[in-house]
Formats: structure tokens, C-alpha cells, sequence
């Protein structure tokens, strides 16, 4: 059993299928088996998002969708980063084992500053913030998609730095007798097996499939071209009504491989739904348009977002419980955090 744990930040934006796809539900099966946590990163939120009433309703929101999606008995773990009392303390000891150099090659830093000419400090201390998020737990692995890679290595990174600069403190404190009996050995070596924090691993799946968006082009929010899942469904009739295809009519034999409505009903549609319309795309005058593709896509949506949809309203509806799981989730990581603080803190020479 691994330890796992992921974030997501609450910046405003809604969930969409290509998260749920290529994210929220891998995370799921990722975490079978395992020992899976997920947190909102609000205090990761608060490098651009500036008001306060937004940004908890924003967090609290997401909280809901993940429990909406996983169910309310899912075994993964589910907290608010800025409930985790000690996280802040680690970063900034992590702060001070992290070259300015590495900061500077962040690729997120780079990109804002490119945007932005004056950014603020919690942009450029992002990943060390992450770090804390991963190692403070003692976490094995972290599913993430491709546009985190780095801030996974910095993660590590930073971990070598703070296990060779305090490793000959946790040698003496440990295992005083070893580093004394091999004197010149390599004592921050991994291959001692006693460096203070472990390097987590990142799962990055690069064989998960682009979801494609309404307008062909990879579903994302910046191109503004998603389906939300918890769209309501005058949205979501607008939304999949809006899908772009060629100009064949109702009569024309139409190509199924290169349709979007085909792609998506692929991933949401029944069997039988699926082959009917492709079936129908290869008849000559079969009378069968796009519209009435994308209705059945719709219909497809509509049952499978179905008790997704019906759990969020519920938990809209008691939000006294939602709390009450962030509560538990904070209980469990802020031990975990503590224990490790214990002895973090004894290390370096801080209360
Ligand atoms: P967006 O492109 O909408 O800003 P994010 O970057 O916030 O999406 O996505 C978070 C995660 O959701 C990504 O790491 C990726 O795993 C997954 N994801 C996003 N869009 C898609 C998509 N179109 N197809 C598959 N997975 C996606
Ligand atoms: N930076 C991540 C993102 O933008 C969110 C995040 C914060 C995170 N802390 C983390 C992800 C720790 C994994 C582990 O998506």
C-alpha cells in the first residue's frame, strides 16, 4: 500500500469531462489499493484569486464536486489544504534549503512573469508550497497530469537538498554509530536508506486520452470549448447543440472516426447507442443528421452525469456534512504533518 495524495486548486473554473476523465476519475483508481488523499489548494488559490467570500465559496464548491463523484463513503481522504495547521511552517523550512537558482527555471514563474511584469511572491513560491503539500506527509507517489512534471521535480529537488544538508544532524541523531563506523561514506546517499523525507514518485499517465472539446480541439477551459458537469441542462443542451461538424446532411454517408459527437458518445454512450449511430453515418439516405447524433449524445450525457449531478445537489443541501468530511480529512493529515514536524522541527532547531 502506497501513500498517495493529489491537489486541485479552487481557482473559479468549473470541472469539466476532460478533467473528469483524465484527472478526477484516474485519481479514483489510482487510489484502490492504496492510501489516496486529495486536498483543495486554497492557499495555492490565493496567488490570484482576491476575495475572500469568493474564494471560500470557490473551495467549497470543489470539495462538493469531488464528494459528488467519488460518493460520500469514498475511502480517499478529503481536506482543505489551509486546515493543515503546520504547512505553512514546513514551507518556509523548506524555503530555506531551495536555491533561488531552481525557483527561476519554474516554468509556472516563467510563464506569469512573461504575462505579467509584476507578479507576486506566492507565484514564485509555489513550488516549494507544493513540496510541503507532498512531503510533509511522507507521500510515495503523486498522480498528476503532464503540465505539474515539473513541480514534481522540483519537489524532489528540494528533498535532496534538505536530506544532504541536514544529513549529517539525522546520521548522529539516528544512527550515530553507522555514519562513525564508515567514515567518508556518502552520507546522504539514498542508498543508506535513511534520508529524512522520501522522494516522491509522479504518475503521470501519457497514454490517457484527449478529450476532445466542442469545437474539435483538446476540452479545456481556456479555449472555452467544455461540457461542465454540472452544467444544468438548458447549458448543457446548448453546449453539445453547439458541437462542430462538416456541412454533410441528413442523407450523406458521414465519416464516424473524425466526429466529435461519435468521440464523446464513445466515452459516455451505451453500446447500443454508439453502433446505431454509427451505423447510420455509413447508410446512404438513412435521414440521420448530426442533430439527431448529437441528441442521442445528449440523452447519453444526461444519464451518465445523472447521479453525479443528484449527489451535488444533495450535498448543496447539507453543507453542515461537507464540512464535517473536510473536518475528518484535516484531522487525519494534520496528525500525519504533525508527527513528521516533530521531528523536522527537532532537526533543524525550531519549536
Ligand atoms: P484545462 O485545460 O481545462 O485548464 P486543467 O489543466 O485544469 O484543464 O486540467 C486538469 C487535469 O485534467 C489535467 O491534468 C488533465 O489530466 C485533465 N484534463 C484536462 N483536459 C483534458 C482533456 N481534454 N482530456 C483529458 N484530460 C484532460
Ligand atoms: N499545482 C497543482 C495544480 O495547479 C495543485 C497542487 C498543489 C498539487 N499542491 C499539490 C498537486 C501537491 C499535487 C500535489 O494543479
Amino acid at each position: 500500500m502506497k501513500k498517495i495524495i493529489t491537489g486541485v486548486k479552487s481557482t473559479g473554473s468549473t470541472m469539466h469531462l476532460g478533467n473528469l476523465m483524465g484527472a478526477v476519475l484516474p485519481f479514483q483508481k489510482a487510489a484502490i489499493g492504496n492510501d489516496a488523499a486529495i486536498f483543495i489548494a486554497d492557499l495555492h488559490s490565493l496567488t490570484s484569486v482576491k476575495n475572500g467570500k469568493t474564494l471560500e465559496e470557490q473551495t467549497l464548491e470543489v470539495a462538493i464536486e469531488y464528494l459528488a463523484i467519488y460518493g460520500v463513503d469514498t475511502p480517499i481522504t478529503i481536506f482543505r489544504q489551509s486546515d493543515i495547521h503546520a504547512i505553512t511552517k514546513l514551507m518556509w523550512i523548506l524555503t530555506n534549503v531551495t536555491p533561488y537558482s531552481l525557483m527561476l527555471r519554474a516554468h509556472s514563474f516563467k510563464d506569469a512573469e512573461a504575462k505579467n511584469s509584476d507578479i507576486n511572491m506566492g507565484v514564485f513560491n509555489y513550488p516549494i508550497l507544493m513540496a510541503a503539500d507532498i512531503i510533509g506527509y511522507q507521500i510515495d507517489a503523486v498522480p498528476v497530469g503532464q503540465d505539474q512534471r515539473q513541480h514534481l521535480e522540483m519537489t524532489r529537488d528540494i528533498v535532496r537538498n534538505f536530506n544532504k544538508i541536514y544529513a549529517l544532524e539525522w546520521q548522529n541523531n539516528i544512527e550515530e554509530k553507522d555514519w562513525f563506523r564508515n567514515p567518508g561514506r556518502e552520507f546522504f546517499s539514498n542508498e543508506l536508506g535513511k534520508d529524512f523525507f522520501k522522494e516522491p514518485e509522479a504518475i503521470i499517465d501519457e497514454k490517457v486520452a484527449t478529450l476532445p472539446g466542442i469545437d474539435g480541439r483538446k476540452m479545456s477551459k481556456s479555449y472555452d470549448n467544455f461540457i461542465g458537469i454540472f452544467d444544468d441542462e438548458k447549458l448543457l443542451k446548448k453546449r453539445v447543440m453547439s458541437i462542430v461538424t462538416d456541412s454533410k446532411g441528413v442523407d450523406d454517408i458521414k465519416d464516424a472516426d473524425t466526429c466529435t459527437i461519435v468521440k464523446l458518445l464513445e466515452v459516455f454512450g451505451k453500446p447500443l447507442q454508439i453502433d446505431m449511430v454509427k451505423e447510420r453515418y455509413q447508410t446512404p439516405n438513412a435521414g440521420f443528421g448530426y442533430g439527431h447524433a448529437k441528441l442521442i449524445l445528449l440523452e447519453a450525457l444526461a444519464e451518465y452525469l445523472r447521479p453525479y449531478r443528484e449527489r451535488r445537489t444533495n450535498l448543496l443541501g447539507n453543507l453542515e456534512f461537507v464540512e464535517q468530511k473536510l473536518e475528518a480529512g484535516a484531522k487525519i493529515m494534520n496528525a500525519r504533518l504533525d508527527a513528521t514536524m516533530e521531528q523536522i522541527t527537532k532537526l533543524v532547531g525550531i519549536h
